[in-house]
């Protein structure tokens, strides 16, 4: 698969996840009481692909928590108005309306625009959704969307109580708490955020319940001002819709986990100490990320989670979050995310390609997501959200208190936790930090093969089209290799570039300075 204009040893040379499928537990021997599991035991089987997760609760039953360490789902009793009556019947009532007109073919914009307004007792703007719907749908994909697609994410909502059973637990900050849900499970959430459904989440001043939490309501997403929105804010809605169609079609039936890990302080590495060797690396600039299917893939993170995916953004993290719609439900579930912590996206599928990027992003076609999966039945694909700092100021990145703030964050998300045995997949990466956040590449690209480096893994680095950056970076790496350079001395180059930044470039400095006369 290489296109030969790689620098390193070759990507069929690092391990992968694939190939080597981690050894799993049984769903049903898991004891750890930070893992909340809204399904049924369940062991995948690839020669049975119509069994199902099940709900954990049987019958319809739902277990209402309506508490500050759950997410408040719409069905809860507890969901009340002002004047103490119940909001579910409400939403119950607008929904099962708005499905009836779906399914008669007579749905229209206004109908859906009224159903949200009325389910969340509050007014919005829909410009953007309008848009899409009315004016750049042609008349089929309109009618197809407005009758089978919006019914099913109609009943999808409708029946959030019996799918899901219980709601899904919050990951909040130091919890260290890992939630495992149905694919089916995943849509009826997303179904919900569709049409607003999750309460309190809409207003993020100081004090209140969820000022460290995104909102997950797509409400951001359909509103487009007087021009009705950006382009490519139409096409992430295209993409949202295309996972809305696809499940419509089929509903997936694997698994999806997100995990939120924090680093515990005896962990943290004695940087100065470290005789750990380089890891090896592979460095590429025509692939993306998401294409290199069984490594640990980078999220170029926003501390809150899917940055500005419901808004405007359209950069590294928001394009993933839009083909591979599972992973929104992260801004649901997670808390802002602290320097010495991280999230882990499990399984997620990908359903949309695209091209372009940023400004010029679109959605392409359909995407077919072969990856294989595990014995819980979720895909091999595993996602670590990886926030950097932004910088305003560029020059504030080279602080030894920045620097090694960063350091930490990328250890936190490459490190394998003691208990796994399994051989250490390698770690798919680029110029973290580097676009929106305003980073310098040599630097993060440095500070992530140090973090590597101590882990022990392998590191595939795709510099996104910079072809300089391949060869410069390599031609570093080989120094530093032939140096015989351990992550001790890759710390003590980062420290004492500290105060040259200004006179030279990092890899410069590097190239002019032997190990030995870090010491001397
Ligand atoms: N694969 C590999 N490299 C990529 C890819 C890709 N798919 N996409 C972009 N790059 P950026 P940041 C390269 O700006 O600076 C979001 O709003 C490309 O060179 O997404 O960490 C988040 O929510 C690009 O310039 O990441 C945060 O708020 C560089 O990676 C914020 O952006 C950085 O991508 C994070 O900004």
């Amino acid at each position: 698969e290489d296109d030969g204009t790689f620098q390193g040893i070759p990507l069929s040379e690092i391990t992968n996840i694939c190939q080597q499928p981690p050894t799993m537990s049984d769903m049903k021997d898991i004891r750890d009481r930070n893992h909340t599991f809204l399904i049924k035991p369940f062991k995948y089987d690839s020669n049975d692909l119509k069994r199902e997760p099940e709900p954990l609760y049987e019958n319809g039953t739902y277990v209402d928590e309506w508490d500050q360490d759950n997410v408040r789902l719409p069905c809860s009793q507890f969901y009340i108005t002002k004047n103490g009556t119940q909001r579910w019947p409400t939403i119950q009532g607008s929904l099962t309306k708005l499905q009836h007109l779906s399914e008669t073919h007579m749905a229209t914009m206004e109908d859906i625009k009224e159903t949200i307004e009325e389910c969340a007792g509050r007014k919005y703007e829909f410009n953007c959704l309008e848009r899409l719907l009315n004016e750049i749908y042609s008349t089929d994909e309109r009618a197809h969307f407005m009758s089978t697609v919006l019914s099913n994410i109609c009943s999808l909502a409708l029946n959030v109580d019996k799918i899901c059973s219980r709601p899904p637990p919050l990951l909040r900050i130091g919890s260290n708490r890992t939630v495992t849900m149905s694919q089916k499970q995943a849509a009826s959430l997303l179904a919900c955020a569709f049409f607003c459904l999750f309460p309190r989440r809409f207003n993020q001043k100081v004090g209140s319940e969820y000022e460290n939490y995104q909102n997950p309501n797509f409400n951001t997403l359909f509103q487009g001002g007087r021009t009705g929105g950006s382009i490519w804010k139409i096409e992430k809605l295209k993409c949202i819709f295309h996972y809305f169609q696809r499940i419509t079609e089929k509903m997936p039936n694997g698994v999806i986990s997100f995990r939120r890990y924090q680093l515990p302080d005896s962990c943290i590495p004695k940087w100065s100490e470290s005789n750990e060797p380089l890891c090896k690396i592979h460095i590429t600039k025509n692939k993306a990320i998401e294409d290199i299917v069984g490594l640990l893939q980078v999220d170029f993170a926003n501390k809150y989670i899917g940055g500005g995916v419901l808004g405007d953004g359209c950069v590294q993290e928001e394009i993933r979050f839009v083909i591979c719609p599972e992973m929104l439900l992260s801004l649901l579930l997670c808390e802002v995310i602290q320097p010495n912590e991280c999230v882990f996206l499990i399984g997620c599928e990908r359903f949309s390609s695209y091209q372009g990027y940023s400004t010029t992003f679109q959605f392409k076609e359909n995407y077919i997501d072969q990856t294989p999966k595990d014995s819980w039945g979720r895909k091999l694909c595993h996602v670590v959200a990886m926030d950097a700092i932004a910088f305003h100021n560029r020059a504030t990145q080279y602080t030894i208190k920045n620097m090694k703030r960063e350091l930490m964050k990328a250890y936190t998300c490459f490190r394998i936790p003691a208990a796994v045995t399994d051989q250490k997949s390698g770690l798919a990466t680029g110029n973290w930090g580097c676009g929106a956040f305003n980073g310098n590449k040599q630097l993060k690209a440095i500070i992530q093969l140090t973090a590597a480096s101590q882990t022990g893994r392998s590191l595939a680095y795709l510099t996104f089209r910079d072809q300089d950056l391949v060869m410069s970076f390599y031609k570093v790496y080989e120094y530093l290799l032939n140096e015989k350079a351990t992550v001790k001395d890759l710390c003590n180059y980062l420290q004492q570039y500290s105060t040259l930044y200004k006179k030279l470039s990092l890899f410069d400095y590097i190239l002019q300075t032997s190990v030995s006369s870090l010491y001397s």
